[in-house]
């Protein structure tokens, strides 16, 4: 019987390579070549399905130029490199991977907030430097974790589990703002109040973002926003690039408007704002909230037994756009 063929657009582990393998024709870009759109709809052109990473566009354009394509599955639970309704009106499945990152996101959140907090990146520097040659009673002063208000602006699961770590493990009043409240047993569990945006940001001691990418998020928190925090705040985003404002951010920063932020993703990544490399309050991480090897395997695996349940005729398990289902 004839395989399916199917594009793996960026380098992924071995033995998810070879589960594919055994049910697909697959194309994989095992050398990590960093594809032009052009060039990704070269290589996409043909093919039934796409293992693709959280970066790769799929768009009216790309949908167009690939009639054949009837599955896009992400190796990331974010997906704002799908255009869902141009998906859905061309057919194609797309599904994304949640929950096997949840708690290793949480506790880079955690890790994040604390490396700002306590200004972990920018006294490392100092120390390199070779610049430590006394105490001093103020040096690297930063803010306390433990009794904070931490805030939460985006209360999913990662939102959540960071929720738990905050309340549970180092007793931070935890509040936190969302589209929809969440239902009181899970409030109790996150030991989490519900807030307006504005209180939410008026608050906080620490505020994290884990809110989903879209064009209504677009500058969730810009000069406005910022204005709003109290100047001892520390900003925390791992949520996407885009949510944030990191002009006005750099700005912020610069003028001790807010006390630090600590960034894992960026507008327009993996180009950095350069104001943002030129301030000491804050500490810059490569997108790698998720990345731990048991996640990341955890997330391949789950891309691929989304393809390998839909093109096995059974219902894939993460689905973002069922209506395709239905249709077909
Ligand atoms: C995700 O899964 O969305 C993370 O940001 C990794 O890309």
């Amino acid at each position: 019987m004839r395989k399916p063929n199917i594009l793996v657009a960026r380098a992924v582990f071995p033995e998810v390579i070879a589960r594919l393998e055994q049910q697909f024709e697959v194309e994989a870009n095992q050398t990590d070549e960093m594809w032009s759109k052009v060039q990704f709809i070269e290589h996409l052109q043909g093919k039934e399905g796409a293992f693709t990473t959280g970066v790769e566009r799929i768009d009216a354009e790309v949908l167009s130029a690939c009639p054949q394509l009837k599955i896009c599955a992400n190796m990331a639970v974010g997906y704002n490199n799908f255009d869902i309704d141009a998906m859905t009106a061309a057919g194609v499945l797309a599904t994304n991977a949640p929950d096997v990152l949840t708690e290793t996101t949480a506790d880079f959140g955690f890790a994040l907030l604390m490396a700002t907090a306590r200004r972990l990146t920018e006294s490392e520097h100092y120390l390199r430097a070779g610049k430590w040659n006394r105490w001093s009673y103020d040096m690297f002063a930063g803010a306390d974790i433990h009794g904070a208000t931490l805030g939460i602006l985006g209360m999913g699961r990662i939102g959540q589990g960071i929720a738990k770590r905050g309340a549970l493990g180092f007793g931070m009043k935890v509040i936190y703002h969302n589209r929809s409240r969440l239902d009181a047993g899970l409030e109790a569990e996150c030991k989490a109040r519900y807030v307006g945006k504005e209180e939410l940001l008026k608050t906080a001691d620490h505020l994290v973002l884990v809110l989903p990418y879209s064009p209504e998020t677009h500058h969730t928190i810009g000069a406005t926003e910022l204005a709003l925090m109290k100047p001892t705040a520390t900003l925390i985003n791992i949520a996407r690039g885009g949510i944030v404002d990191d002009a006005a951010l750099a700005v912020a920063l610069r003028d001790k408007r807010i006390a630090a932020a600590g960034l894992d993703v960026f507008e327009g990544e993996p180009a950095v704002n350069p104001a943002l490399l030129t301030v000491p309050n804050v500490v810059l991480t490569p997108h790698i909230a998720s990345a731990t090897m048991p996640t990341r395997l955890a997330m391949a695996n789950l891309a691929a037994d989304n393809l390998l349940a839909f093109f096995g005729g059974k219902e894939p398990v993460t689905p973002l756009n069922s209506a395709v289902l239905a249709i077909k």
